[in-house]
């Protein structure tokens, strides 16, 4: 069992734009069945965590509102309506963590993101992984990709059509 952040981003490094919009992203040409594409990573997951605003871009932004089946955590201060396989938590990371991986059941822990809820997980040494599909595109501002020092170990690249896609192993935190 891995826990991973799997992400895409601009080449400036971030994640969403100054709007906190991602139509710099999802007008772009991927192969969804190509290297290191969402479906093939999906299918390993078992369990996922996301921070507040990305929960709320989802409800906003996604025709279909939450559709993801795997147990997953949103880590909020805020009040969401209940939603069936969502626990909304301000617990600690560590503790968060746990419940992951055992409702995961042997499969991946996805990190969705942003940035520092993800980085909390690196300071707590519980990230093993980041994937990430870069757009080519700089937006200059926005949502950082991961804003901490961490060293990485590059592991596998692939290019999937518009996106240069990487896969790095966390060596060691800063
Ligand atoms: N490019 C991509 O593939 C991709 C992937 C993921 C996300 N995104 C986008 O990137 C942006 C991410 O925004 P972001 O980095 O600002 O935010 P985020 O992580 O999605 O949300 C940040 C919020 O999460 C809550 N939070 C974080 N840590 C917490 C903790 N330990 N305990 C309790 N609550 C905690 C806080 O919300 P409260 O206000 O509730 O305290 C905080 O303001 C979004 O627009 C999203 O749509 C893009």
């Amino acid at each position: 069992m891995k826990t991973i952040y799997y992400t895409a981003s601009s080449l400036d490094g971030f994640i969403a734009d100054p709007d906190n919009s991602l139509s710099w992203l999802l007008s772009r040409d991927i192969d969804q069945e190509g290297p290191m594409s969402y479906p093939t990573f999906r299918a390993t997951v078992g369990a996922a965590a996301l921070g507040a605003t990305t929960y709320q871009w989802i409800l906003d932004n996604d025709p279909d509102g939450w559709e993801y089946t795997m147990p997953s955590w949103v880590f909020t201060h805020r009040s969401f309506a209940p939603q069936e396989g969502i626990t909304f938590t301000t617990d600690d990371v560590r503790d968060v963590h746990a419940a992951m991986s055992e409702a995961a059941d042997g499969k991946d822990v996805w990190l969705i993101g942003g940035g520092d809820l993800v980085g909390q997980f690196a300071d707590a040494g519980l990230l093993d992984e980041v994937w990430v599909q870069y757009a080519p595109v700089t937006l200059g501002g926005g949502a950082p990709l991961l804003p901490r020092r961490i060293e990485l170990r590059l592991e596998e690249h692939a290019r999937n059509r518009e996106f240069l896609c990487a896969r790095y192993a966390v060596s060691s935190p800063a």
